[in-house]
């Protein structure tokens, strides 16, 4: 809303001062296009202050563990701009032991932590600390890695506030390849422990394996990009994820077992097909097929329960 409402301004900005220019300009006649360029220029820099620098997430707490792909396929100068794009979403996030705590492990053959969430407290020394990663440059052991996540990352010793505080818990991979291990299991348990995991693939990952890394709904949480010069097109978008008021499932599930799902101005719970939601509006029940309502121990099992219903309201009546 916030956000509409300053672009809005600036567009009313930007017209405002190219009307006037074009007024002046019968006078001096300058080049338009040339004014107008100058123009973006001027505005385009303000408007990244204003949205990239000003507005980190106030009051949304969150532990926020980066998994790099330190593996020998990404190239240097790939490796910087993973670099880059990793210090542009630290932009935006409210760090501090109080509010965002940032942790980093990247990973080739074997997994190294590079700090933890409780190793820094301001945002400068975490930034200092990214460009100073040494590429790894071996294999790519991305299931070993997210294990590492799950167990030792995101555990209390190593500055993961406890779940029952309710901080989101999440953690963003960023891999340019075909795992050497396998990652569906792993990657599940993790998901069920409560970490919220965005994938991010680059070039020609399997999409496959990044879906089942990913978290679900996987539209919100699984991205591929062309190359590593694409990578930063993602960061308005998970500053839109991490930060946006409008998505309400983007870091918490609300408790939904299954799916939780943006409505105007809310969220609803959602299952998995052939699951339906309870009354509860959290958790799924498988559904009933045609053929298990006329088994026959269902029969029974209705009839109790008709009896026991029966029992309760002439009980109620003898009362
Ligand atoms: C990256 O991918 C985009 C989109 O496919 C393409 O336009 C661009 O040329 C690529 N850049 C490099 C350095 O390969």
């Amino acid at each position: 809303m916030k956000a509409a409402l300053i672009s809005l301004v600036l567009l009313l900005l930007f017209q405002t001062i190219l009307s006037q220019a074009r007024e002046k300009q019968h006078q001096r006649r300058r080049d338009d296009a040339a004014l107008q360029s100058n123009l973006l220029e001027m505005i385009i820099p303000f408007y990244c202050t204003v949205f990239f620098i000003e507005s980190p997430c106030k009051g949304k707490p969150l532990d926020f563990v980066f998994i790099i792909d330190s593996s020998r396929s990404v190239r240097p100068h790939d490796y910087e701009k993973v670099k880059t794009f990793i210090i542009n979403i630290l932009k935006f996030l409210d760090v501090g032991p109080d509010t965002t705590r940032v942790g980093l492990i990247q990973y080739g053959s074997v997994v190294q932590s590079e700090f933890s969430l409780k190793t820094y407290k301001r945002k400068a020394d975490i930034e200092k600390a990214v460009q100073n990663m040494i590429h790894l440059a071996t294999g790519t052991m991305t299931g070993l890695a997210i294990q590492y996540t799950m167990n030792i990352a995101f555990s209390e010793s190593e500055g993961a506030r406890p779940l029952d505080m309710n901080i989101p818990r999440i953690a963003m991979i960023v891999t340019d390849g075909r795992p050497q291990d396998t990652v569906e299991e792993v990657s599940g348990q993790a998901r069920d422990s409560g970490i919220k995991i965005f994938a991010i693939g680059v070039g020609r990952v399997d999409m496959s394996t990044l879906r089942a890394i990913g978290s679900e709904p996987h539209e919100e949480h699984v991205f591929l990009v062309a190359n590593f010069s694409q990578i930063e097109t993602l960061t308005s978008v998970f500053q839109s994820k991490l930060c946006g008021a409008e998505d309400f499932c983007a870091l918490e599930l609300h408790g939904c077992q299954h799916l939780c799902v943006n409505v105007p101005g809310s969220y609803v719970c959602r299952c998995y097909d052939g699951y339906q939601l309870n009354n509860d509006k959290r958790t799924c029940s498988k559904k009933p097929s045609l053929e298990d309502q006329c088994k026959c121990e269902n029969v029974i099992d209705f009839q109790n329960q008709a009896n026991e219903q029966m029992r309760k309201l002439t009980q109620r009546h003898i009362l």
